[in-house]
């Protein structure tokens, strides 16, 4: 093992995402559930991962599937009980692997008791669990517009007032100002740690200190994070809140935290992963995949220019390096899927999908892979707006069309950038619904399971599968994948993603042509040192080439090269 005394486990680790409504149903409802994750669990030890993050299971009336909690202690009984959760952390700690939990705190869902209460009358116990604003001029308090379009704020009957809400009409934001609420918010993260769980995701949690005044932003346009950014990310009170919250239940125990920080910098990153004073051991950034966002927002995709990932990947790998700790992604349940978004999902599904994965899990950082990714699974694409069940998706769909958009081309955007794309279930095998059913599936099942599977997966050494599988056991054994210092080549060219990483001598060399073109290695990028062997490509060496495991890189072909 390449870790090393005071060292995190968690720097050398690999996480797996588990969208509990998509991975396995166990009792034929179409949903997917806990007994159904607890049968697949021998799938995730043989891709050889640590931890399991798994999206919430929390009862929830699924405005924004779970993302919106009513009860923070209990199962949904859609995925099982207690007793199950307490089997699956039984069934991964027995095999050696860690379970994350989903801490989803910015906001609770409006059937919480909590807002139940709030909203019931001014003077309630509650009320000031959440923010209350009477109106301005007979509209909203201000011009904040919610991420899945339409106003931050609407008006209750009850008491007459408006509250917040930067998500759906049915996610309260609540109102950490509040010491109160900050004190449940720990309580809850106490009770899962003693229970067993290993650590957490906490949802949008930069977005829980907002400027006091909830000043009107610059502009107020349709949907997508950033609208009300200035004044409600990253607010004056996050690092306090965030202490807090590590002190009051993360200090002294052994746990992984990451935050998901929608319109994170690098500065601000390493400050919240200093290991010296940093309150979470990772965040999830998006500026990569905000990337190929056109002026409409993320439904209006424009082409991605390779030279700025790199550069976006390339500043995080470096501005990271000495202070703090950089998590890896390209998937998750708000993202298409990667090898539709950024490889080629025809001829070279097999071979963009490994070389994807290369490009990523050869940096520093810890990786996360998101269900499907290790298969290679593609968007599905649907194209009747019937057939998707995202709000956001569902949101965008109305208030594009209601604004005079032409359906042909939000379809096309949704087909491209829906969050649904994510989120059709698990491909098991061939069988009718992948194995993922025997009912019938809350969300189609994307036809091509019938040659994309695990099934297959699992039985061709040359698949996307086996290559995961290999990149995640290099980490294991090789230091310079954990701890090596990254350093970027060809920065300009257009095609290769290339970088070294170098430690006590080893030098790792990542090639990766994200092209569909043969493309020549013209610079060498070798490092003085005896000449590299190849760790891992997704194809073999051409026999006889001169330049050997430097030979010009076929269509999306990527290599692993380790000299020392
Ligand atoms: C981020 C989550 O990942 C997403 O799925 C959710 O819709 C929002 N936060 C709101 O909780």
């Amino acid at each position: 093992m390449p870790q090393t005394p005071g060292d995190p486990w968690w720097k050398s680790s690999v996480v797996y995402q588990i969208y509990p409504s998509s991975f396995q149903d166990g009792d034929g409802d179409g949903v997917g559930d806990l007994p159904g994750v607890i049968d697949r669990l021998d799938h995730l030890h043989t891709l050889g991962v640590d931890v399991v993050w798994l999206s919430p299971v929390y009862p929830s009336p699924w405005d924004d599937n779970g993302y919106d909690i009513s009860d923070y202690l209990g199962i949904h009984p859609r995925f099982g009980t207690l007793a199950d959760w307490d089997r699956l952390r039984d069934g991964l700690h027995e095999r050696g692997m860690r379970l994350i939990m989903d801490l989803v705190v910015n906001h609770t869902s409006d059937e919480h008791p909590w807002f139940a209460d709030s909203r019931a009358s001014r003077d309630s116990a509650h009320r000031d669990f959440y923010f209350w604003r009477p109106d301005r001029e007979g509209g909203p308090p201000n011009n904040w517009g919610s991420v899945f379009s339409g106003p931050a704020w609407t008006r209750d009957d009850a008491t007459g007032e408006y509250y917040l809400h930067l998500f759906t009409r049915r996610q309260p934001d609540l109102n950490w100002e509040n010491p109160r609420v900050r004190a449940r918010v720990h309580d809850i993260a106490r009770w899962w740690l003693d229970r067993g769980a290993d650590g957490f995701r906490m949802d949008v949690i930069n977005f829980v200190s907002k400027v006091p005044e909830l000043p009107d932003g610059p502009v107020l346009s349709e949907g997508g994070y950033g609208l009300f950014a200035e004044y409600s990310i990253n607010g004056p009170r996050l690092h306090e809140f965030l202490g807090e919250l590590r002190d009051a239940a993360f200090a002294g125990r052994d746990v992984l935290t990451v935050g998901e920080m929608p319109g994170v910098n690098v500065e601000q990153a390493a400050a919240h992963t200093d290991p010296v004073n940093g309150e979470v051991s990772m965040v999830f950034q998006f500026e990569h995949v905000d990337l190929d966002h056109g002026p409409g927002g993320k439904f209006d995709q424009v082409p991605l220019d390779l030279r700025r990932l790199k550069e976006s990947l390339g500043r995080w790998q470096l501005g990271l390096a000495d202070r703090g700790w950089n998590s890896l992604y390209w998937n998750n349940h708000d993202q298409p899927r990667a090898v539709s978004r950024f490889g080629d999902d025809g001829k070279y599904r097999v071979a963009s999908a490994k070389t994807l994965a290369t490009t990523l899990h050869m940096m520093k950082g810890t990786p996360y892979v998101y269900q499907g990714e290790e298969l290679g699974m593609t968007n599905a694409g649907f194209s009747d707006i019937a057939e998707y069940r995202d709000v956001e998706t569902l949101n965008h769909h109305r208030h594009a069309l209601a604004a005079g958009a032409d359906e042909e081309s939000v379809m096309a955007g949704i087909a491209r950038m829906s969050r649904d794309n994510a989120r059709t279930p698990m491909q098991w095998d061939a069988s009718p619904n992948a194995g993922f059913t025997t009912g019938t599936p809350w969300l189609a099942v994307n036809p091509n399971h019938t040659e994309i599977n695990a099934e297959a997966a699992l039985a061709d050494p040359d698949s996307v599968f086996h290559h995961y599988r290999r990149l995640i056991a290099l980490r294991k054994e090789l230091p310079v994948v954990v701890h090596g210092v990254y350093a970027p080549l060809l920065p300009d060219h257009p095609a290769l993603f290339a970088y070294t990483r170098t430690l006590d001598g080893a030098v790792l060399t990542v090639l990766a042509n994200w092209s569909a073109d043969t493309v020549a290695v013209d610079a060498d990028p070798a490092v003085a040192g005896p000449g590299p062997e190849l760790l891992l490509g997704t194809h073999t060496v051409p026999e006889g080439a001169p330049e050997g495991v430097f030979a010009p890189l076929r269509p999306w072909e990527s290599r692993v090269l380790l000299s020392r």
